[in-house]
């Protein structure tokens, strides 16, 4: 977690797995970002498999129930200023 100046340090970035478990495009090769940033050695534990890891729905994924496109949505965007007791 990644806390910011902003409001007295109250504000925080916090990067989720299920954010990044999805594919992503490295030079017109998709893969998933996790196994490639863990490929590319940024995690200190090496990560060879992504099965049973959550992933976040696509807001535009028609195959997917809305409340949980939805709920993916708000996590993905909202979420990390939006805490009770904060705002
Ligand atoms: C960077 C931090 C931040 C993020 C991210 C953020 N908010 Fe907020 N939000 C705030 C703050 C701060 C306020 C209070 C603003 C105020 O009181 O003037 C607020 C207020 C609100 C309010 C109340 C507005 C009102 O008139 O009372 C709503 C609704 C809201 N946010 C929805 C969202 C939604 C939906 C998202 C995601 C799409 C989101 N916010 C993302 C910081 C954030």
């Amino acid at each position: 977690m990644l806390k910011l100046p902003h409001a007295g340090g109250r504000i925080r970035s916090r990067i989720q797995h299920r954010q990044l478990n999805r594919d992503h495009g490295y030079g017109g090769t998709f893969t998933n970002q996790i196994l490639a940033l863990s490929q590319m050695g940024y995690f200190s534990n090496s990560i060879t498999a992504i099965d049973g890891l959550f992933s976040y729905a696509s807001a535009t994924d028609e195959t997917v129930p809305v409340e949980q496109r939805v709920r993916s949505y708000l996590a993905a965007n909202c979420v990390q200023c939006h805490q009770p007791g904060f705002w």
